[in-house]
């Protein structure tokens, strides 16, 4: 079984560590998305696989290979690891035809021209650019060159498919597209990928595993609905799913049904403690936009809000109210009945965590 291990793994760029002991392994065929926003270290934990990027501490094996140890001084040459690489620009060669970008690799690794073009008109016939074979990047459009790139990548069969942020150039609807062909590639190849993305949706929908990153570091590692149902940092909650987060207070004295917090203005809310047993003093609220009513719900908190802002966004509206200074954001089927000012939040799908000191 060949996986591939990162262990305390960091990147530091002066003062600014860019990643900070980042330990993730990855399991053979499995599809691993490292997710978080711009800046986060996706990008550099990724070169650190690869060997486009030397870490200054840790170390990296792929099965019985050592790639990296900071130790002994290993670095093993992004050539000699051979995995597959594609990035946000796809980097093709202007002047050279699809069949030609996508062969370049065999032909470095003097493949015999009879399996090489062999190769080349399979990996194109999977990735549906047979017919285009003779054109040039100029003549296609960024979806297609988006699959020369991929095509490029595997078709030299690595042995690890490294991905980052290759959908991004991509319009909507293309995405939505090139991630189900992407993923139905991965599977029917059995690839073990990594893939890099800020986008959530993307995230949820192909990841097998997502580890969520923010400044450097590993703040969740998890399936995607272990991410999403049980968040364990209120990051992770507004960064997956959009939570709103307000400042609370009270969280400390959970028992069986939960806890009741209190808002600034002294409100209170029914709420859970997914991680267990909080410090006393500034606690973090975390409900999601669509689990919060502006009708009467059993087993939920009433609470008081100014109404302001409703967004119509074709599936649902988006109701902005504020409660105790903080805007919080509400996702529902239909417009909010007229009058009210108050809203409802379900005592189980409140989530309470201590903020960050
Ligand atoms: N070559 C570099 N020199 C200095 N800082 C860098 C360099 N590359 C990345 N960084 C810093 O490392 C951090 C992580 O960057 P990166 O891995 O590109 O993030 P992401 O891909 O998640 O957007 C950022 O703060 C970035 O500014
Ligand atoms: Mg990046």
């Amino acid at each position: 079984m060949t996986e591939l291990v990162l262990k305390n793994v960091s990147r530091r760029y002066g003062n600014t560590l860019a990643i900070d002991k980042v330990n993730i392994t990855v399991a053979n065929g499995e599809f691993l998305t490292l997710l978080g926003p711009s800046g986060c270290g996706k990008s550099t934990t990724l070169s650190t696989i690869a060997g486009l990027d030397r870490p200054t501490g840790g170390s990296i094996s792929f099965g019985d290979n050592v790639l990296f140890d900071a130790e002994d001084g290993t670095f093993l040459q992004p050539e000699a690891r051979g995995f597959g690489v594609v990035f946000q620009s796809y980097a093709l060669w202007p002047h050279m035809t699809v069949e030609g970008n996508v062969g370049l690799g065999l032909k470095l690794r003097k493949i015999p021209a009879a399996e090489r073009n062999k190769r080349i008109s399979e990996v194109l016939d999977l990735v549906g650019l047979g017919p285009l074979a003779k054109r040039y990047p100029g003549e296609l459009s960024g979806g297609q060159q988006q699959r020369v790139a991929l095509a490029r990548a595997i078709v030299f069969r690595p042995p690890l498919l490294l991905l980052d942020e290759p959908l991004s150039n991509l319009d909507a609807q293309l995405r939505q597209q090139a991630r189900v062909w992407l993923k139905d590639i991965q599977r029917e190849l059995g690839l073990t990928t990594i893939y890099v993305t800020h986008d959530q949706d993307e995230a949820l929908a192909m990841s097998d595993r997502i580890v969520v990153m923010r400044s450097g570091k590993i703040v969740q590692l998890g399936t995607p609905q272990e991410i999403y149902r049980t968040p364990v940092h209120p990051f992770v909650a507004s960064f997956i799913g959009n939570a709103n987060l307000i400042e609370v207070t009270g969280g400390a004295a959970a028992q069986a049904g939960g806890c009741d917090v209190r808002l600034a203005d002294g409100q209170v809310i029914r709420a859970q403690t997914p991680l267990g047993n909080l410090n006393a003093g500034k606690q973090l609220l975390a409900v999601r936009p669509h689990l919060i009513s502006c009708t009467k719900a059993d087993n939920a908190s009433e609470v008081a809000v100014e109404f302001g802002m409703e967004n119509y966004l074709g599936d649902h509206f988006e109701q902005v109210v504020r409660v105790a200074g903080t805007e919080m954001r509400l996702s529902l089927d239909e417009p909010r009945p007229r009058g009210g000012g108050k809203i409802w939040i379900r005592n189980e799908d409140a989530m309470v965590f201590e903020a960050e000191r």
